[in-house]
């Protein structure tokens, strides 16, 4: 008897991948589907995958050609099952040829030519209409942005907005924006969703004009600078049916929601303390350090902290105090430390621009501790540690580029939803309560 495999994700399954299956089982007697895990395609970088696994799997099941099914998990499996399921014969699509040649040492390779004109990509981009960016503000962020979304599919960004024209310019140029503008409202009539990373101070109003323009809205953290109007532009959204996320990348990431997860799932005991740092070293000519209102640690970075530990400890804090160090000539927060008192628990998050410290976060239980390094924001790998070293978990995750991908598509699933997420809508809103306190000097020690 002969042994045929082959893989693939088998999105919103289609006649390339019928044409495909049928010619594998043809090929043999026996054929095994191996049907890619979404954790598996989320690490390989395929963020946009529609349907679930047991959907998928449901699919490949009703078409009546595998006769086996079964997941592919990790990189490196396919060599596995080879030898696992003794099979005398690889085939896959036209798309990968050359690619999976290493395996003839082990079986027949054979690369069936791929159906014309169609894919799963495109059926993904008839479901949803593309969503079509337009970048407001040109700085550095919103070059990574762009960068970023290209590994997305299903999103382009087509223009820039800048009040400064020559700035729009150089920006749409350099990034091969379709076009650029530096009046708003014509610049919104050519988008369907925004991508907001001006300075801090203007997100408000630039962000509710494009609502009031019926455009989604991705904005840069913070959201606002109060809560009043976070809770405002929150409410516009919802009445108009639209998106508004912050662009809280850590929050999307897959390792930062696996350790949330796992802090919470009571393999640490209860939760009693979280100590979460981030500090950056700036030049002290950048916008982040300038004494506009808008500068300092806090508004800049106060936010990945914040939510660690609204994700951890949720947002009933009761009591909140804040330390902060400001002698330079720009008088602006070098590094605060915000500790938060829970009914039961403690909470600090230490900030700094211009100074530089470990950026770890630990997570403190009653049973054991969460160590993620540096930088948790970004989370590759958290270990569970206990008071027996033996006892140590390690996990390792993918991060991908610069992270942004990650909260792309959740702003892209949730226009597809049609629905925002009122949990973190709320998280965004106490964020801004914070910012708010602070820059009002309430419960502030200042260190000169
Ligand atoms: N395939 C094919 N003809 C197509 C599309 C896919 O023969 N028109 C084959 C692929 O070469 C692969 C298998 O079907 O061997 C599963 O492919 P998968 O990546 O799941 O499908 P795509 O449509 O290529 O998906 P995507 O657009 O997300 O890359």
């Amino acid at each position: 008897m002969k042994r045929v495999i082959t893989y693939g994700t088998f999105d919103l399954l289609h006649k390339g991948h019928i044409n495909l299956l049928r010619r594998a089982k043809a090929l043999g007697d026996y054929l095994i589907v191996g049907v890619t895990s979404e954790g598996y395609d989320y690490y390989r970088g395929k963020l946009n995958v529609k349907q679930n696994l047991t959907e998928r799997i449901e699919n490949i099941r009703a078409s009546g050609l595998a006769d086996e099914i079964i997941v592919e998990e990790y990189e490196g499996q396919k060599l596995d099952d080879i030898i696992k399921w003794n099979i005398d014969i690889f085939a896959i699509g036209s798309d990968w040829i050359g690619r999976f040649d290493y395996l003839k040492e082990y079986c027949q390779v054979v690369y069936l030519e791929r159906t014309k004109g169609i894919s799963s990509t495109e059926l993904r981009d008839q479901q949803h209409p593309l969503i079509r960016f337009g970048v407001v503000g040109s700085g550095r962020i919103a070059e990574r942005f762009v960068a970023e979304s290209k590994f997305v599919s299903g999103v382009t960004v087509e223009g820039v907005y800048n009040v400064h024209r020559d700035s729009a310019k150089e920006f749409c140029i350099k990034n091969e924006l379709a076009f650029y503008d530096d009046d708003y409202k014509t610049f919104l009539n050519k988008v369907n969703a925004v991508y907001i990373a001006s300075p801090h101070g203007s997100h408000y109003s630039y962000a509710k004009e494009a609502l009031m323009h019926e455009k989604h809205v991705l904005c840069e953290k913070p959201i606002t600078l109060t809560e009043l109007q976070a809770e405002e532009l929150f409410k516009l959204a919802k009445e108009k049916g639209l998106i508004l996320m912050e662009a809280i990348k850590t929050a999307y990431c897959p390792g930062f929601q696996r350790m949330v997860s796992c802090a919470k799932s009571g393999k640490i005991g209860s939760i009693i303390s979280v100590d979460a740092t981030f500090t950056k070293l700036v030049s002290p000519h950048l916008r982040e350090l300038q004494n506009n209102g808008e500068g300092g640690s806090v508004l800049e970075l106060a936010t990945y902290p914040l939510l660690a530990i609204f994700k951890l400890l949720g947002v009933g804090y009761q009591d909140i105090q804040f330390v902060s160090y400001k002698k330079n000539p720009n008088d602006v927060d070098l590094f605060t430390r915000i500790d938060l008192v829970y009914p039961g628990a403690l909470a600090t998050a230490r900030v700094g621009l211009g100074v530089k410290s470990e950026g770890s976060l630990v997570i403190a239980g009653t049973r054991g501790y969460v160590y993620i390094p540096a930088p948790w924001w970004k989370t590759e790998y958290f270990e569970l540690r206990y008071e027996n070293p033996s006892e140590t978990e390690k996990n390792f995750y993918k991060f991908s580029g610069d992270g942004l991908r990650y909260e792309i598509v959740e702003f892209s699933n949730r226009i597809a939803l049609g629905k925002m997420n009122d949990n973190i809508c709320r998280l965004s809103c106490e964020i801004a309560r914070i910012l708010e306190r602070y820059r009002a000097g309430d419960k502030t020690t200042i260190v000169m």
